[in-house]
């Protein structure tokens, strides 16, 4: 990071990242999730407790807006809707998707690990063949968590307590020591994993139906013209859909990161409600972090269904950031950012770390506003707001079934009342 203030609890969000300079051995227990959730449930962000150091934390912020200073410190105000008995943010808390469990090297083979997201308990291994399995966390026996003192067996997982053998892929159980029959019921749930891009993802769904959409080979994350820069995680209180929102919403890209949109186009890819979309937006921004010879950046983004968002940027600086979009819980939310550059000469080393010190920036001014702002069902709206209510009819298609209705209220109606001059 440059001279900026580093980002931290205080003032309203908490990342966590590396430097990836190929020597990802030496950082990978700074990803291992078990430790980061030990870690977070014990200073959770949108705790209480987070709220009062966000409290004491009121530094006096410069104007982002006109010319001014950029972001300095984010004003972390207490959400008056938490003081409301009505919910921040009304909407389903995990759509069906697929979602990173894990970055694939922090998982070699034998290993087990905890996951605690999606509001559930999940056990992650790598069996002896390499393949990475995900259960429900709890062992149907009596409750022990396979993840804390599970150990794999060939591609199989016993569980500490009594020793019964799990089979991951299936979820049936494939022995019980002391006893020459397995119960009938002895089945756990098991979910769907595919490891690409560096993430090992898995599909959940809310009625357990199987995958109904891919997630596209990122070229880059494994082209060695690219290299992996950093990763950071972000744990944040919000909603995927609003993080999402967040790129149709034309008018904040000027007002909160004083970028001069000159245009925008987001579509479906194949049918109005394919599961992927593409965002293309042409932009003007003074920074001389980003922008092009011309002024100019585009960014083209890909969003696979609701938990990974691929965004390739190229003006000054050509590189691809995987976005991961995970649910913890109820307007918990964890956004991953994993930054791949095109590999160059050191002397320009530099010149990244200046443009990943601005990114991060930017984030942070999304983050300001996502961890208080309000889910408005029927927001008013004026000419030259974005298409939210598209937007928000797309979304709607990975919601569960019975929260249909719900979901059918969140995306609409959504009124754009043009003004009359
Ligand atoms: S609780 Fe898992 S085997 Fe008994
Ligand atoms: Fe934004």
């Amino acid at each position: 990071m440059g001279a900026r203030e580093t980002p931290s609890l205080e003032n309203g969000y908490e990342p966590r990242f590396e430097a990836m300079c190929g020597a990802l051995d030496s950082v990978r227990e700074h990803f291992l999730y078990s430790t980061e959730q030990e870690r977070a449930a014990a200073h959770p962000p949108w705790s209480s407790a987070a709220s009062a150091a966000e409290e004491a934390a009121h530094a006096p912020r410069a104007q982002n807006a006109g010319g001014g200073q950029r972001y300095k410190s984010a004003h972390f105000e207490s959400p008056s809707a938490a003081r409301s008995p009505m919910k921040r943010i009304p909407l389903p808390p995990v759509p069906n998707g697929w979602y990173k469990a894990l970055y694939s090297d922090a998982l070699e083979v034998g290993d087990v690990k905890p996951l605690s997201i999606l509001d559930q308990e999940f056990v992650a291994y790598r069996g002896e063949d390499g393949q990475v399995r995900l259960m429900d966390g709890y062992c149907p026996h009596l409750g022990a968590h396979l993840a804390h003192g599970g150990k794999v067996k060939g591609n199989a997982l016993i569980c500490p307590f009594h020793n019964w053998t799990w089979d991951g892929s299936t979820g049936s159980c494939l022995d019980v020591p002391y006893s020459e029959q397995i119960p009938p019921r002895a089945r756990t749930r098991t979910y769907p994993t595919r490891e690409q891009n560096g993430y090992v993802m898995f599909w959940f769904h809310s009625e357990q139906a199987p995958p109904t959409f891919d997630i596209d080979v990122i070229p880059e994350t494994a082209d060695p013209s690219y290299r992996l820069y950093k990763r950071v995680d972000w744990q944040i209180r919000s909603h995927i859909q609003e993080v999402y929102e967040n790129v149709v919403d034309v008018a904040h890209f000027r007002s909160l990161h004083q970028m001069d949109v000159q245009s925008v186009s987001w579509e479906p890819v194949g049918a109005s409600d394919a599961p992927t979309v593409k965002l293309h937006i042409n932009l003007v921004r003074e920074s001389e972090e980003q922008s092009g010879a011309d002024g100019g950046t585009e960014i083209e983004s890909y969003m696979y269904g609701p938990g990974l968002q691929v965004t390739r940027l190229s003006g000054k600086m050509k590189g691809v950031s995987v976005n991961s979009l995970t649910p913890l819980g109820d307007e918990k939310l964890e956004v991953g950012h994993a930054y791949y550059v095109e590999r160059s000469d050191p002397a320009s080393e530099k010149e990244v770390e200046s443009f990943w010190d601005y990114y991060m920036d930017d984030h942070a001014l999304d983050f300001n506003i996502w961890n208080n702002k309000r889910y408005l069902e029927n927001p008013v709206l004026a000419k030259g707001d974005g298409d939210v209510a598209s937007f928000r009819r797309w979304f709607k298609q990975f919601y569960p079934a019975s929260n249909a209705t719900t979901a059918e209220h969140a995306a609409g109606p959504v009124k754009e009342h043009h003004r009359h001059e």
